[in-house]
């Protein structure tokens, strides 16, 4: 696997694959990497000849400097499970090469940042949406991976690449769970036992709504006060959002339960002066299932 450091080394690899029509898929992440992450870069595998994974925490997508300084960072053993996984190429640069000195261009799904999560996250989709838009100009790949568990992310980058008629496919991919529940996540790692242990509560309280949606005339407003009473059920989850938006549209949802219905939920566990935010979704068939 050859590791790219700067925007001209990963540009060459990939305009070389690209001389031989081979396909080419992007898988960006943070790094710390998890089962999850491993079933993007084989999904991305599955339909692409050749397969580049990034790693970049990007600064512009945290809004507590404490949150960046904290997140994981495993470079090497990150390197050595990419391997395994087949990718062709890891995109690792240093900030200033995605960032140069004078950088001032963001991306901004102008709505889609604001509501929703992104009201409690002020400039965290403003920064996603920018970093994503970087790579994929930088790699040009003709498919991309995106973790279904970031519904809203996902959802800003599928309309940043249709506004911007950016030549890429992005696809969802479902979220990886373990035995308990627990969404996989490059973040997990900073829970401490008791809060590992209560952080189920966020699966188990959308599995009681999607239980609540199952009933007979259930509305929207029934499904989310099971959400939200769930989660209240359990005292080291401090909640910061819980949404729910019609999945086709991302538009917020309300009354019966007519569509596919999308919930989002997020919710910080541990320390108030360096709290662990986990988010977790899940989407409900009004016909069951
Ligand atoms: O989901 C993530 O890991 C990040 O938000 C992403 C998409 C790599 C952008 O920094």
């Amino acid at each position: 696997m050859q590791i790219c450091r700067s925007v001209e080394d990963i540009r060459r690899t990939v305009a070389g694959w690209r001389g031989r029509d081979e396909v080419v898929g992007l898988v960006p992440t943070m790094g710390a990497l998890h089962a999850g992450h491993l079933h993007l870069m084989q999904a991305a595998r599955g339909l692409c000849d050749r397969v580049v994974a990034t790693i970049f925490v990007n600064p512009t997508q945290f809004g507590d400097p404490r949150d960046l300084a904290l997140y994981p960072r495993d470079e090497a053993g990150d390197a050595r499970l990419l391997k395994g996984a087949g990718v062709d190429a890891l995109f690792a640069p240093e900030a200033a090469a995605i960032y140069p000195p004078g950088d001032e261009t963001v991306v901004e799904t102008t709505h889609l940042a604001q509501v929703f999560h992104g009201a409690v996250r002020p400039g965290h989709f403003r920064g996603v949406a920018t970093v994503v838009t970087k790579l994929l100009n930088i790699a040009r790949p003709d498919h991309a991976f995106f973790g279904e568990k970031d519904y809203q992310q996902l959802a800003v980058i599928r309309r940043l690449a249709r506004d911007l008629f950016l030549p890429v496919t992005i696809h969802g991919i479902p979220t990886v769970r373990d035995a308990d529940g627990l969404a996989l996540s490059s973040r997990n790692r900073r829970l401490d036992p008791a809060d590992r242990a209560a952080a189920p509560v966020l699966n188990r309280a959308l599995e009681a709504a999607a239980a609540a949606a199952a009933r007979p005339g259930a509305t929207v407003e029934d499904i989310t006060r099971t959400l939200r009473d769930r989660i209240a059920t359990e005292p080291r989850a401090r909640l910061r959002a819980c949404d729910a938006v019609w999945a086709g549209d991302f538009t917020p949802a309300s009354g019966p339960l007519t569509q596919r219905l999308g919930l989002m939920v997020s919710a910080e566990f541990g320390p108030a002066d360096a709290p662990v935010l986990l988010i977790d979704q899940r989407e409900i068939d009004p016909q069951g299932g």
